[in-house]
């Protein structure tokens, strides 16, 4: 965080009020902040009883004797596929589209109605089970942006089998170790995806993923999508297409206990190894549920919504998957990039299914700054009433330009604070109540509590920074970290007494709103996605010619932050290097063996060969100090260094290079 950031923010003084015609039809209300005041659980569970459907009522809202391992509606049975498809066809709505889906190449489009959705639901849980896919039962899901991906999610919570979805730019290795941690017995993938305009092939991950001892995988289910060739195991491989149409059309489904597993999502923490948090169904269900219909302002009678994240992440599970459709709304599922065939492929899109909510990320926003606003102002952009941000903090300049370009002056941005532990929205303006701040998450929504602390937990004044933590269970947090409940404790739970740590730094500015600034662990942001320091740096020293690495974030202006690396190489392969000439080739060969290691999306910006790291004396490598030399900055105190001459060496490497 550099200081100027901070004096910046402290100026921010723009405020901008909801419309008279918003506020007239939005969900959200100034009584649920005084309802939730008044008494939390109450409201939790009018808010549980409004947005689920419960086939057996709980008796208890909260319990917390066990803390911090919480249970949520306690008694309460449900099924989390009934809740998204099923009841809204029962009530009458089975024509109402679900997913209006778009293909990457343009004239392709699929629309699917709640009672389509239905029957894909049945057949595809009839299909898991006929491979023998029951309660309790882990299953992996690699698949590109398809209806598939969230008929597959759908089918193992209808089943009660928790599904852990890998995002499909995520490597055969990454995929294996996911596979592995939870014990998936079968994976659903596809024989490839559309990427820029060309397939690209999927299912080789799968086949490498599992060619290992002991893997748990008895099932691989593959969805046509490109219909390329395709290697195919006998006995283990199976179409997606044979499978459910050889299932029975119907399905009855089973209710669950509230705080049945419903997914496992991996994320990148503090170590190399990524943590599966693991979400409870009910819980999980109500806040993705309220905070769609009070945050996004989701109206499903009228609103076409769209969330531009991939479902390989959190956001996708939340807000494409569980919340819009337990509200039974109409939503676009976009399979490409916002670049293909051309830069206005998103304003296109909006134009044509005239989409009301936009809810994507602010390292999307920036790049459709820098490509230039004459683009978006080809389309007629009218139809938009609410604008969403997520993913990493969004600068004011970003902000203004989204409401002004995209928003024509008029719609709320909601820049909505969370994480895939959260499983749900928790900071975020209220946009038919809060004055918007450009480039602030705000308040905590109804029903949440946050607060800014210092080093020793208390809480700082207005005007100042520190910590952002959460002071009260909320309904969609993560029940643990899968198969290793230390590990949770000791990472949200032991910083700070009794309250949950994020991880991510924060201000409070001079009218009480938060600022949330970045993470304070070893942990980056690359376009919104959440990648470890360690993780990366373990991927780099298991290539042969590394002996040590250090990777860093550092701040760039479209993605927030971009993957720095400092190496140190063993010896032969610097001798080898030097006589052959090699070190761009050298370069290369560590950035595609990353891709390899972990996927294509941590591959570093820079990879920096250099003699020798920079430590204190009991060996930790001062990372502060690498991040200096990556933003090309003068380089900071070194009195702690055990070795004050290293940055020297290092900063000459940096100019001779
Ligand atoms: C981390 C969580 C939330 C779903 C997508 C990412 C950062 C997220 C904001 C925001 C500032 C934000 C935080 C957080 N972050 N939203 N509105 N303003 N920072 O989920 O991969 O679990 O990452 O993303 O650093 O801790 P995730």
């Amino acid at each position: 965080m550099s200081s100027e950031g901070l004096s910046n923010l402290l100026h921010e003084e723009r405020t901008f009020e909801p419309s008279e015609e918003f506020v007239a039809q939005a969900n959200g209300t100034a009584e649920l902040f005084e309802r939730a005041e008044q008494d939390r659980e109450a409201f939790w569970a009018e808010q549980a009883r409004a947005y689920v459907q419960w086939e057996t009522d709980f008796e208890k809202v909260l319990d917390w004797s066990e803390a911090p391992f919480a249970k949520w509606f306690l008694g309460g049975r449900l099924n989390a596929c009934v809740n998204a498809v099923d009841r809204h066809v029962e009530a009458g709505h089975g024509d109402r589209v679900a997913i209006h889906w778009i293909g990457e190449p343009e004239d392709e489009t699929r629309d699917i109605t709640y009672a389509e959705l239905h029957g894909m639901v049945q057949r595809a849980a009839n299909a898991l089970a006929d491979l023998g896919v029951g309660e309790g039962d882990t299953v992996a899901i690699y698949l590109p942006m398809i209806p598939e991906a969230a008929v597959a999610m759908l089918a193992c919570a209808r089943l009660g089998a928790p599904h852990s979805v890998v995002f499909g730019g995520f490597s055969a290795e990454a995929l294996h170790s996911r596979i592995d941690d939870a014990g998936a017995k079968v994976v659903i993938t596809a024989d490839g995806g559309y990427r820029r305009g060309k397939p690209s092939a999927l299912k080789p991950a799968v086949d490498a993923a599992l060619d290992h001892d002991d893997n748990p995988v008895q099932h691989v289910l593959v969805v046509q999508r490109t219909g390329q060739e395709t290697d195919w195991t006998e006995g283990r491989d199976v179409w997606w297409h044979e499978a459910l149409e050889a299932a029975d059309e119907t399905h009855e489904a089973q209710a669950f206990d509230a705080e049945h597993p419903l997914f496992i999502l991996y994320t990148s923490g503090t170590t190399g190894k990524p943590k599966g948090i693991f979400h409870a169904t009910g819980g999980y269900l109500v806040q993705t549920a309220y905070t769609n219909a009070i945050v996004h302002d989701v109206h499903p009678e009228t609103d076409v919504y769209w969330c531009t994240a991939d479902i390989g992440w959190v956001t996708g599970h939340s807000y494409i998957v569980y919340g819009p459709m337990t509200l039974g709304a109409t939503q676009v599922m976009y399979e490409g990039t916002p670049d293909t065939p051309h830069q206005g492929r998103f304003w296109e899109i909006v134009q044509d299914a005239k989409v009301t909510i936009l809810y994507t990320a602010p390292t999307a926003i920036r790049t459709f700054m820098k490509w230039g606003e004459d683009i978006p102002a080809k389309y007629d952009l009218s139809s938009l009433k609410l604008l969403g941000s997520v993913g990493e903090p969004i600068n004011p300049e970003a902000w203004m330009w989204y409401r002004r370009v995209i928003g024509g002056d008029r719609t709320p941005i909601v820049d909505t604070w969370w994480q895939t532990e959260t499983g749900a929205i928790m900071i975020s303006p209220v946009p038919g109540v809060t004055p918007t701040r450009p480039g602030s998450a705000q308040h905590p929504i109804p029903g949440i509590s946050a607060l800014v602390v210092d080093d020793l937990g208390e809480p700082v004044e207005k005007g100042s920074g520190g910590y952002l933590v959460l002071t009260e269970p909320w309904p969609s947090m993560l029940r643990g970290i899968w198969g290793d409940p230390e590990r949770y404790v000791d990472t949200y739970w032991s910083r700070f007494k009794d309250v949950y740590f994020a991880g991510d730094g924060a201000k409070l500015d001079e009218d009480g709103n938060i600022w949330v600034l970045g993470r304070v662990d070893d942990v980056m942001n690359v376009s919104g996605h959440r990648m470890s320091t360690a993780e990366i740096e373990s991927a780099l020293v298991s290539h042969p010619k590394v002996a040590e690495a250090a990777v860093v974030g550092a701040t760039d202006d479209t993605t927030g932050q971009a993957i720095c690396a400092f190496v140190i190489l063993r010896e032969e392969a610097v001798s080898e290097a030097d006589d052959a000439g090699e070190g761009e080739d050298l370069v290369a060969e560590l950035r595609n063996h990353v891709a390899r290691e972990i996927g294509a999306i941590a591959k570093p910006r820079q990879i920096m060969v250099v003699p020798e790291l920079p430590k204190t004396r009991s060996g930790k490598i001062m990372r502060r100090l690498l991040k200096d030399v990556a933003e090309n900055r003068e380089v900071g105190d070194v009195t702690t260094l055990a070795d004050s001459s290293v940055m020297n060496l290092i900063s000459e490497g940096m100019t001779k290079g």
